[in-house]
């Protein structure tokens, strides 16, 4: 060998070596999962802006939380005009409460006769209309004129429609949706009628400390959660870029969740609060900066990659951005 292979040669195998270490360091540094706590409770919200179904397993997948066939932000409330509506604009719609019963779903009001809803209408494209959930057009299955009467009754808005995402719609793909941050979303992540991941996860001691500011406590209910963690130091979800649920079950963190007056309605009552808590006080410590315009964060917006059967009590482990 000359000295110019000997020199190529030592320079390969020098290489070789970083890479090696590198990724080794790489591999344990970042790459590990760390146990962190547990899963609390499980929360699917068939129609959006209503009443939570609470369970002790669900199929988490692409789409969502999935209980008895039924799958989280399915079904949701429009204006005449398919504009959606939230309890942002309508706090009642927090006394509206859902149950899956066999092969239906049933929606129940203070003051109303029940409301049932096949879980699987048959997909008419007469009846497919589309409706908008923030900037985003997405398709509906009309759910009827009997829903449509029902949801204007209790919320005394005339005109309102139920839609419902069947099954062979067009797929919303969110990775085409940007945040004012950016594109968070992976193509293939998908959604229904959430306002953008199809999974928020919240920690339990996020809201103790939350609550240990606040006068009046609040509950899980006002971040509308749908994996609630325990076991874990408040906010370390501010560090997760990975969460694994048991051994097989893989959420992608997309962002933090950027908090709105959502947060503000008392669950058992319907209302706002006067105070605006407890988004003022989270305005306080929780801002997203640059973004604080966009309001402070509580819980992450996650993705699925790979789904599967979930429980509470399941092990949560994390990989660390
Ligand atoms: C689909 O909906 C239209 C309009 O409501 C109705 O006339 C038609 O019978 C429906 N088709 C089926 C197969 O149910």
């Amino acid at each position: 060998m000359d000295d110019a292979s000997s020199v190529a040669v030592a320079v390969a195998v020098i290489s070789i070596a970083k890479l090696m270490i590198g990724w080794l360091m790489y591999g344990h540094k970042h790459r590990k999962y760390q146990h962190v706590g547990t899963v609390s409770s499980l929360r699917c919200y068939p129609v959006k802006s209503c009443q939570a179904v609470h369970t002790q397993q669900a199929r988490a997948t692409v789409l969502g939380l999935n209980l008895d066939g039924v799958t989280d932000r399915h079904w949701l409330i429009t204006k005449y005009n398919g504009d959606f509506i939230s309890q942002r604009q309508c706090p009642e719609m927090a006394l509206i409460s859902v149950s899956i019963l066999g092969n239906d779903i049933q929606l129940d009001a203070p003051g109303m006769t029940s409301l049932t809803l096949p879980k699987n209408p048959p997909l008419n494209k007469s009846k497919v209309g589309r409706v908008r959930v923030w900037e985003t057009r997405i398709e509906a299955l009309h759910c009827g004129q009997e829903a449509s009467d029902w949801v204007s009754k209790f919320l005394g808005i005339e005109g309102l429609q139920m839609g419902f995402f069947a099954p062979g719609l067009k797929v919303r793909d969110t990775s085409n949706e940007p945040k004012p941050w950016g594109f968070v979303a992976l193509p293939g992540d998908l959604s229904a009628y959430s306002d953008f991941g199809a999974y928020l996860v919240t920690n339990e001691a996020s809201l103790e400390d939350l609550n240990e500011r606040l006068e009046k406590k609040v509950t899980m209910t006002n971040f509308r959660p749908n994996i609630v963690i325990k076991g874990c130091k408040a906010f370390d979800e501010d560090n997760w870029l990975e969460i694994r649920i048991g051994d097989k079950v893989y959420f992608r963190v997309q962002d933090p969740c950027t908090r709105c007056s959502l947060t503000t309605v008392d669950p058992e009552k319907g209302v706002k609060d006067p105070k605006m808590e407890p988004l003022a006080t989270l305005k306080k410590f929780r801002g997203y900066p640059p973004y604080e315009v966009e309001g402070p964060c509580f819980g992450v917006n996650a993705a699925i990659d790979y789904p599967g059967n979930i429980q509470v009590g399941d092990p949560v482990y994390v990989l660390r951005k």
